[in-house]
């Protein structure tokens, strides 16, 4: 289990449209190529703000959080038909071998890292799926998102994803956050 879990007190700054100044649903969309034809996980999705960009362009998506109230409240804001809500640990999905085309994580991974998570991911994610990861990078200043020393940078995201069997294809880093494709062989 990485650091420490966004409060559901918190939730409403979730929805705060101002955020896609660190990641914007198109570099997203841009970064998972989807087809309409996939199934997609979300790792840890909270109240659904970037889930809700995603599900147009995929088949179906899992949206996972640990918190069920974080849960409760995508249902208040209208869940897309296509979004089914999995209420989970990373570490422990309940979802079969291969059953999904891609991941998607954004602004967590700092939450949930750990060697068990990224096992549990490549069980759930098919021979050639992808990973999009987008998080506040440790490399940041810290003035918006947790705490510096609670972030990883790009290269220690990328040393934990290729240790864990991931081929990383594509990565940047910016001012606060960085953004990294991977695959599965
Ligand atoms: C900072 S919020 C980001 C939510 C969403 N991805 C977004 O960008 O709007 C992190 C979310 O991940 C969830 N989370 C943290 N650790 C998790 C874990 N190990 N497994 C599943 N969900 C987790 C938290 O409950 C929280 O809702």
């Amino acid at each position: 289990m990485g650091f420490h879990t966004y409060p559901v007190e918190r939730a409403a700054e979730l929805e705060d449209a101002s955020r896609y100044r660190f990641c914007s649903r198109e570099e997203l969309l841009g970064l998972l190529a989807l087809d309409g034809t996939e199934t997609v996980v979300d790792l840890g999705s909270g109240t659904g703000f970037y889930t809700d960009d995603v599900a147009p362009f995929a088949e179906r998506v899992h949206a996972v959080d640990l918190q069920e109230e974080m849960h409760d409240l995508y249902r208040e804001k209208g869940l897309p038909g296509n979004v089914t809500p999995v209420t989970a640990d990373v570490a422990d999905l309940p979802l079969g071998d291969g059953e999904c085309d891609a991941a998607v994580t954004t602004m967590t991974y700092h939450e949930f890292y750990g060697e068990a998570a990224l096992s549990e991911l490549r069980r759930v994610l098919r021979s050639g799926g992808r990973l999009v990861v987008v998080d506040w990078s440790r490399a940041g200043t810290g003035d918006e998102g947790p705490p510096r020393e609670e972030r990883y940078d790009l290269e220690s995201a990328t040393a934990q994803l290729e240790e864990a069997g991931f081929s990383i294809e594509y990565s940047t880093e910016r001012p606060e956050t960085f953004a990294l494709r991977a695959s599965t062989d």
